[in-house]
């Protein structure tokens, strides 16, 4: 299958807030948090088509402050029918990439103790965990697994289209 990857627009922002409280449920980020996060001048946000579809079936967010070296996986979310297809990874690969583009030589996030599918794709990208923050996912009271990857400086990037 084969995926369109572009900068996510505000014009992108209905669907990507439907897709956020469809999965990830109490965890989700409200419809302001999301237009805040998308508009953020450090951060870098990428969707994802279905070749030839306009609807967005995945996204991810980086966030990098300029001169400091370090980014942040904000984010990552895969529509239900595209998983297991490697989108995840190619939209995680995408964001690294820019993370290294931007001068970045190491990137954090963090993700539910609990959610196995995500650590593994982590892990498969060279995520090492390296810390854990007790009950940081409420309601639930999941713990939070820290997890970082150092990035080795740029050589080739992947350019992902501007619309
Ligand atoms: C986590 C998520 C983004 C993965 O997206 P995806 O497109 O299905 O992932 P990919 O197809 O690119 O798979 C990449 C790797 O993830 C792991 N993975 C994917 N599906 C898996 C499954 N069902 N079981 C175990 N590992 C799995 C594997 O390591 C896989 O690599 P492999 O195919 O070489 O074995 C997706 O499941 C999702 O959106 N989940 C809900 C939101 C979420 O939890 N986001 C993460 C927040 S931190």
């Amino acid at each position: 299958m084969t995926f369109y990857l572009s900068r996510a627009l505000l014009e992108d922002l209905p669907t990507m807030i439907d897709m956020e409280s469809e999965l990830f449920g109490s965890d989700a980020w409200s419809p302001e948090l999301m237009v805040a996060e998308i508009s953020h001048p450090h951060s870098y946000y990428v969707v994802a088509r279905p070749d030839g579809q306009p609807e967005v079936c995945g996204y991810g967010g980086l966030r990098v402050v300029p001169g400091s070296g370090v980014g942040d996986i904000q984010t990552l979310a895969v529509a239900a029918n595209f998983r297991g297809v490697g989108l995840g990874r190619l939209l995680l690969e995408a964001l690294l990439s820019q993370a290294r583009s931007s001068g970045v030589r190491e990137v954090f996030l963090e993700v539910r103790a609990d959610n196995d599918v995500a650590r593994a794709l982590y892990e498969h990208c060279g995520f090492v965990a390296i810390d854990s923050r007790v009950g940081y996912y409420q309601p639930d009271n999941v713990d939070a697994i820290v997890m970082r990857v150092e990035l080795s400086p740029a050589q080739t990037s992947l350019a992902v289209g501007h619309e």
